[in-house]
């Protein structure tokens, strides 16, 4: 019989990059696919969950059953993530979002300059999705994000565990092999507040959804399995 565990429980995840604009046609961004994002969405949908999916620009189908909102910036990742949050039982933040965007966005395409030598971009921050969210946390809601790391995997993880007050962290070291950006597989370890960890072998992103799926059941105390 296929796992129903999720039924009643409204699912907000986001996925994919974000793209920050410095003209019309130039913008920065990331190598997230989006891959490990919409594996948690469709795993969510098939365990029962009504699933909402913020996605930056990506090159993947939807999943049957979910429902998709596309945005490009991380400011319209905010909103739309505002928009839903009160809705949601369980959001887990799966995009790479920037952490920057240019201060100035040029109406028109930035001319190559006559002058030889380097230009300076001037950088602002962007708002953090996952803290602005965990902060407006009711007590029936649970709050999941990842940690992409190349250094120090652990203690990165658990400090932004502990600094965006999140339910639990999925420790994602994107340099080991099988792991990260662009690859239909994932090694992560799930961290928890209470200094708990468990780490996954590397597994297809389908599987590592499922794992952290079955891993956040139990957070959700306020809706037993119907
Ligand atoms: O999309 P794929 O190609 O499948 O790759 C998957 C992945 C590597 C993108 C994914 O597994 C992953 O690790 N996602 C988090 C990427 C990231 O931005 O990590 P971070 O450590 O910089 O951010 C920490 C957390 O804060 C993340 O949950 C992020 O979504 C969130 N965040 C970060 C910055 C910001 N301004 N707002 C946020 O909400």
């Amino acid at each position: 019989l296929p796992l129903r565990d999720y039924t009643g429980v409204h699912v907000l995840v986001t996925a994919g990059p974000t793209r920050e604009p410095l003209d019309p046609v130039r913008f920065l961004s990331n190598r997230s696919s989006g891959k490990m994002g919409y594996a948690i969405a469709e795993r969510a949908q098939r365990r029962g969950a009504k699933v909402t999916l913020i996605s930056g620009p990506t090159s993947l189908a939807v999943p049957p059953g979910v429902n998709v909102v596309w945005v490009e910036t991380s400011h319209e990742m905010l909103a739309a993530c505002q928009s839903h949050f009160q809705m949601c039982d369980l959001f887990i933040a799966a995009a790479a979002v920037s952490d920057y965007t240019p201060a100035q966005r040029a109406p028109h395409k930035l001319k190559k300059s006559e002058r030889d030598g380097d230009i300076v971009l001037t950088l602002r921050p962007t708002p953090d999705i996952l803290a602005t969210l965990a902060r407006q946390k009711g007590p029936h809601q649970v709050v999941v994000g990842f940690a992409a790391e190349t250094e120090n995997l652990l203690e990165h993880a658990r400090h932004k565990l502990e600094a965006k007050q999140l339910d639990l962290i999925v420790a994602n070291d994107v340099t080991q092999e099988g792991a990260g950006f662009e690859k239909d597989t994932n090694v992560v370890t799930l961290l928890w507040p209470d200094g708990r960890q468990e780490p996954l072998p590397l597994l297809p992103k389908s599987a590592v959804a499922d794992r952290l799926l079955t891993a956040v059941r139990p957070l959700l105390k306020a809706r037993p399995l119907e």
